[in-house]
């Protein structure tokens, strides 16, 4: 238990991205998908099975995504196996998910200018689980040799947001002077890449950020300093982005293997969470005195292009530049919890000191978390 600091303003000091080497662009995924659907229908017509192929151009034109990193390529585009193949690790290896989140957060650490001693807590906040326990944050904080406590959290798209408000809420109750918010994303691992109408959607990346109290901060660190002025979260219940994969499934009688991976209602989420999470931010903004309009930047939840415009659009009142609101998405897909972080890792250049930018999630619960940043 550390002391308390003497005021309770909290800073974004650093960030970190690990995408893994292997892309995978939309015809890639394309071809393995169609190669899949003419192996598995034999006797059907061309002219009947022609309407099931997928498309580039429908992906592009449905999504704005090109292209997409993942863990492990090959088994994805190979159209007898159509999902990542891993090899498994020994329980005294470093998991994938491990070693995806040691890697991130390395480089946090170095752009926030802070060492393994100077954190005291790691919050490991993604959509899937490597495995149930001991928790992946645990394993992350000995594997950097960080001392204090560690856990695992899942609000599927929106952890990373909820997880950096439970790191501020850690800092200012003082049971933590500086946290790590991890986001290891495998979400091939959780894509049925035999469906057409969700195959091209994920990618997969790890993002990591060094949340700490305003007085450790490193005064000659690389990284930009922002404020985090509020976090603003809100879940309401829906099954319209849903998976059933979970530790019952052995005890309970459904050979149903389709529903334990990810499944959506697209058009549904698109009408139902735009208008949502448009009007979380600008009443979080009317509560912060503050027009929506003079936000320099919007690193929004990176799952579809226009989804992204319209609430772009909704929050500005006028449409939005790729400066206001950067798209990553068309590069590495949607990578859940990572994508508005990586949206921010990339793009956080330019703010003077006072400027305000939010970082905003939306996804499956549904639930949204946006946190709104002042630079310094
Ligand atoms: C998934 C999404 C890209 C689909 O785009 P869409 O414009 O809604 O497309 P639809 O699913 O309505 O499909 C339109 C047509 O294209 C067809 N189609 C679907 N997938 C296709 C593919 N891969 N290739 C070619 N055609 C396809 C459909 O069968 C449909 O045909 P129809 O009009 O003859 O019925 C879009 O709904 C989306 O991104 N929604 C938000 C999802 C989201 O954010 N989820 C959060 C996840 S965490």
């Amino acid at each position: 238990m550390h002391s308390k600091l003497t005021s309770s303003r909290c800073i974004i000091s650093g960030t970190g991205l690990f995408s893994p080497t292997e892309t995978i662009n939309n015809d890639e995924l394309v071809t393995a998908f169609n190669s899949h659907l003419i192996n598995q229908t034999p006797d059907m017509a061309d002219e009947e099975r022609n309407k099931l192929l997928s498309s580039s151009a429908f992906i592009e034109k449905a999504s704005g995504i090109q292209s997409r990193h993942v863990v492990n390529k090959q088994g994805i585009v190979d159209s007898t196996v159509m999902h990542p193949v891993l090899v498994e690790r020994a329980d005294d290896e470093l998991s994938l998910q491990g070693e995806m989140a040691v890697a991130a957060a390395k480089q946090a650490l170095k752009n926030a200018g802070k060492q393994a001693a100077d954190i005291d807590a790691v919050i490991v906040a993604c959509s899937n689980l490597q495995r149930a326990y001991p928790a992946i944050a645990i394993e992350v904080q000995a594997a950097l040799g960080i001392q204090g406590f560690a856990y695992d959290m899942n609000v599927a798209c929106s952890s990373a947001t909820f997880g950096i408000s439970n790191a501020v809420n850690s800092i200012v109750a003082g049971q933590a002077k500086a946290v790590l918010v991890i986001n290891p994303e495998i979400c091939s691992g959780h894509l049925d890449f035999t469906d057409r109408d969700c195959h091209f959607i994920f990618g997969d990346a790890c993002t990591a950020l060094v949340v700490e109290h305003s007085e450790t901060v490193n005064k000659t660190k690389p990284a930009p300093s922002f404020e985090i002025v509020d976090c603003q979260l809100v879940t309401q219940f829906s099954n319209n982005i849903r998976n059933n994969f979970g530790f019952l499934n052995r005890s309970e009688e459904n050979s149903n293997p389709r529903d334990k991976l990810f499944m959506q209602n697209g058009r549904q989420v698109f009408k139902e969470v735009c208008p949502m999470a448009a009007k979380h931010i600008r009443s979080q903004c009317e509560q912060q005195d503050l027009d929506p309009s003079t936000l320099k930047r919007l690193w929004l939840h990176q799952a579809n292009l226009s989804m992204n415009e319209l609430i772009a659009k909704k929050v500005l009142g006028k449409a939005a530049s790729r400066e206001q609101a950067p798209v990553i998405l068309d590069q590495y897909a949607n990578t859940s919890s990572a994508g508005s972080i990586i949206a921010f890792h990339l793009h956080n250049e330019g703010f003077e000191a006072g400027e305000f930018g939010l970082i905003c999630s939306f996804g499956a619960g549904y639930s949204i978390g946006s946190v709104l940043l002042k630079a310094l």
